[in-house]
């Protein structure tokens, strides 16, 4: 018999197709979160289940899905997932690491250019007829060029930020949980900071770290006020990493000169204020999001689930030790 699966989210028809070859699938045909209503009405009964980050997949949920073996998700961070409750399940939960490491490093430079040089500004005053002239001091920027940038979490998309950085001559320091080892530092010519000591040196702070309960509030008052007042905030991370409510007063009295941000602390809700900044630019948490990126995700997460489902260990599992422990 064919295992039963939902996927919350709407993948390309070719990954579609392929589960279908092998599954009966329940799916989410519209191109928005699925209600959590709906997902726990439909996960009784599953035996795989394919999730999105806007998906609350809690212990209620996994309590409703006595036959759920696997939990394959669409993304590299999975804060949405009580992995320990699957993990005590015997649940595998899998990710998709390295495929969007390039387009989110991509989109946290898009950021940081689009607010130092005032790209989204100025496009507003293009557009609304307010370019009369050029005048040598009209709108101008922060030069990116040469500057230092502070690099918050040197995992694979740390990394990826600073390689593009490289290319604008910039200055790259760190911080990290782990410091790398010495050649990793050279190669990305990146020196190792204490976080007070980075957030005091850089022009540019850009977050790369997974939510996790010490990564929470990582950026609140006493954070933004070490930076200098001529610095900028990058989040291409998780919303909550920054304490937003904080982040907005910095960014209205000056504390800090602007942020780039595409992840939200009550996301898709913008803390009141932020929207009416004229020194932050907001996305609506595309860090991943090209065509090649978000298909490549699909095609991950769907092999994950098959190869979960047909009783191996599937590749990118962040619970490893379902597996160690049932084969003990
Ligand atoms: C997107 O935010 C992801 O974690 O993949």
């Amino acid at each position: 018999m064919k295992p039963k699966i939902l996927v919350t989210g709407k993948l390309p028809d070719q990954i579609m197709k392929t589960l279908a070859e092998h599954c009966v699938i329940e799916a989410n045909s519209e191109d928005k979160p699925m209600a959590m209503d709906a997902i726990l009405a439909l996960i009784p009964d599953k035996d795989g289940l394919l999730s999105m980050i806007t998906d609350r997949v809690d212990e209620d949920l996994m309590n409703r899905a006595p036959r759920l073996r696997i939990i394959s998700q669409m993304a590299v961070g999975y804060n949405n997932i009580d992995v320990d409750a699957a993990t005590r399940r015997g649940i595998a939960v899998t990710n998709t690491p390295g495929v969007l490491t390039d387009a989110t490093a991509e989109l946290a430079f898009a950021l940081l250019l689009a607010v130092a040089r005032r790209v989204v500004e100025g496009d507003k005053m293009v557009r609304q007829g307010r370019f009369r002239y050029w005048a040598p001091f009209l709108f101008l920027g922060s030069e990116v060029s040469g500057k230092t940038l502070g690099i918050i979490g040197m995992g694979r998309i740390g990394k990826a930020v600073a390689k593009r950085a490289s290319g604008f001559d910039m200055k790259i320091i760190y911080h990290n949980p782990d410091r790398l080892n010495v050649s990793e530092e050279e190669r990305y010519g990146a020196q190792f900071k204490g976080l007070e000591a980075l957030l005091s040196e850089a022009d540019f702070v850009s977050l790369h770290v997974p939510l996790t309960e010490k990564t929470r509030y990582l950026i609140s008052k006493q954070e933004l006020a070490l930076m200098k007042k001529t610095a900028f905030l990058i989040n291409t991370s998780r919303g909550p990493v920054v304490n937003e409510k904080d982040l907005v007063e910095a960014l209205r009295t000056g504390v800090i000169a602007g942020a780039g941000i595409d992840v939200y602390e009550n996301e898709p809700a913008l803390e009141p204020g932020l929207a009416l900044l004229e020194n932050a630019v907001l996305l609506p948490h595309v860090g991943s999001g090209t065509l090649e990126t978000r298909t490549k995700m699909a095609e991950m997460a769907a092999e994950s689930l098959l190869i979960g489902l047909g009783g191996n260990v599937p590749p990118r599992m962040v619970n490893p030790e379902v597996f160690k422990r049932n084969k003990s």
